[in-house]
């Protein structure tokens, strides 16, 4: 199994206030593993150090090191890193401006001027999320118009268009309902042929369903790691077991 991403004794500090504890971890290519752990043990703060957003807050910093296939992340420029490792949070934050302007933002940025590009790529895109069908007639509408899980799935949508390696999910489906979080857990399913996914759930039922590997954390350290199935089925700490069965969430 191909790892993309290592994560060697990492620990996090919001001041001195300490929020990972040394994090040993890996990410496997073109899976989606799924980050548990009840709120506050540090899964955001994860997500944070492995794009390094951690490093451009103030008064946040980490030590320890993260590996993007051979490369330090520390050795990878920001911006870089942020295209390669693409990001969606909770609440869905498309701009404020048409769906097609959405879509082409982040590809114009990086130099991609051609008309006929920017429609391949947003075209492209729209369709790996499921949306093209339902937003084709109305790409100069405003994102803000769409419906919030349609808004999410055009987050999703956005983030792909600079072809990142992993995308990271921190609780996508939180503020979404049933069926749009069903639409989004199929589309991901689809898109794992393609990217390396990392999500953070609190909906343990939905890592079950669509994580290959699952990772548990409490009070900032990775307790447990494995295929999910083995995670769930066979767990092997106490912290995990008590988890897994409600003890504490
Ligand atoms: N910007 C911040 N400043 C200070 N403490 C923070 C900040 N962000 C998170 N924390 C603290 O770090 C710990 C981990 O938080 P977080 O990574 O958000 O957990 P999770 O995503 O698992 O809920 C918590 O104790 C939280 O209060
Ligand atoms: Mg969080």
């Amino acid at each position: 199994m191909e790892m993309i991403l290592r994560l060697e004794k990492v620990s996090a500090y919001y001041g001195k206030k300490s929020a990972l504890k040394e994090v040993s971890m890996s990410v496997p290519k073109k899976q989606i593993t799924a980050i548990i752990g009840p709120s506050g043990c540090g899964k955001s703060t994860l997500l944070r150090c492995i794009n390094s957003l951690l490093s451009e807050e103030k008064d946040a910093s980490y030590t320890g090191d993260i590996f993007l296939g051979e490369k330090n992340t520390r050795d990878i420029e920001g911006d870089e890193l942020r295209r390669r490792i693409g990001m969606v949070f909770q609440t869905p934050s498309p701009f404020p401006f048409s769906v097609y302007k959405n879509m082409t933002y982040a590809p114009k940025y990086n130099g991609v001027h051609s008309k006929k590009e920017l429609d391949r790529i947003a075209v492209e895109k729209l369709k790996m999320t499921g949306l093209f069908d339902e937003v084709s007639a109305e790409l100069d509408k405003s994102a803000l118009k769409l419906s919030g899980g349609q808004q999410q799935r055009l987050c999703i949508a956005r983030a792909l268009t600079v072809d990142p390696e992993i995308l990271m999910l921190d609780e996508p489906c939180s503020a979404l309902d049933i069926k749009s979080s069903a639409i989004i857990e199929k589309m991901l399913a689809e898109l794992k042929k393609t990217y390396t996914i990392i999500i953070v759930t609190h909906n343990l039922a939905q890592a079950k369903r669509i994580a290959d590997r699952t990772v548990f954390m409490y009070d900032g350290h990775v307790i447990e790691e494995g295929p999910t199935d083995e995670i769930f089925g066979n767990p092997k700490k106490e912290e995990t077991k008590d988890f897994l069965s409600g003890v504490f969430g």
